[in-house]
């Protein structure tokens, strides 16, 4: 019985502890910190910036709605009170997607902190607030943003609406958005509470198991910028098709886990007639 029932639970577990995106690294940082090892193969390099101010502020926080091998990532920092950027050489023309890593350790609420993302100097990311995206203070929030590459890759944290911008990590990959795993979900408060229901309820399940961002819908990308970038959007989300999997699993999954006690007890009363 019971390996049985572990076996059953350990397919519940996502597949993406698989994914190795290490032959796809052209660059990762880990903002603000050391050389660190984290989710998906990838080593994330010192930074070698020495842009405003480096801070390991996020070490009060676990970030449990990140892959636990990301939390060094979200828990260092590099902030600035002006604009600042990192720059990225890449020899070939070709598709890649830059991953940015954020989190928010030190605000309380949403709106305090609000700023730009830019690529090579057009705005790919605008009035970001972290607070708000990832759920709260002490949340990882990435943001995928897939590029056709001409020229030289800049990422530039700019000043925004309120407060200073701020990077936790970053990681340009060799091609698109194919084959990555999922960026952190936002975190909600109830969550916990509602999974133990949503185990039986397939509908509500559709609903929590989508990714949260891919190309930031609420982000308004430059329209300057179009060519550039081939963020994908509704339909083309390649993660979708995922989701939608996992909603027909799950619910024959648990189906599996309630008829099989139920089995048990009933050859378990054959056995003893
Ligand atoms: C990922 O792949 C690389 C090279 O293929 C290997 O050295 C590394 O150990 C792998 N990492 C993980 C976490 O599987």
């Amino acid at each position: 019985m019971k390996p049985l029932l572990l076996f059953l639970l350990l397919l519940l577990l996502p597949a993406t502890s698989a994914i190795n995106l290490s032959n796809r690294v052209i660059s990762a940082v880990n903002c603000g910190g050391p050389e660190t090892l984290g989710a998906y193969g990838i080593l994330y390099s010192e930074d070698p910036s020495d842009s405003g101010v480096s801070s390991d502020a996020g070490r009060a926080f676990s970030f449990s709605n990140a892959e636990d091998r990301d939390v060094e990532i979200y828990q260092t920092e590099r902030w600035s009170k002006e604009s600042f950027s990192y720059e990225i050489p890449v020899s070939e023309d070709g598709d890649y997607v830059i991953i940015l890593k954020f989190s928010e350790v030190y605000f309380e609420r949403p709106d305090q902190k609000v700023f730009n993302v830019k690529i090579n100097s057009k705005t790919v990311v605008k009035n970001l607030d972290i607070f708000e995206k990832s759920g709260g203070r002490g949340f990882a929030h990435d943001i995928y943003i897939p590029i056709n590459y001409r020229g030289k890759i800049v990422i530039e944290l700019a000043k925004g609406a309120n407060d200073n911008p701020k990077i936790n990590g970053f990681v340009v990959l060799r091609g698109g958005l194919e084959g990555l795993p999922e960026p952190p979900e936002k975190f909600v408060a109830s969550e916990r509470f509602r999974e133990d229901f949503d185990m039986y309820e397939n509908d509500i399940i559709e609903e929590y198991v989508k990714p949260q961002v891919i190309q930031d819908s609420s982000s308004e990308v430059d329209p300057e910028s179009e060519e550039m970038f081939t963020a994908t959007t509704g339909s083309e989300n390649p993660f979708e098709q995922e989701s939608s999997m996992d909603s027909l699993l799950l619910p024959v999954i648990s189906a599996f886990i309630i008829i099989i006690p139920v089995a048990y007890v009933f050859q378990m009363r054959y056995a003893h007639d």
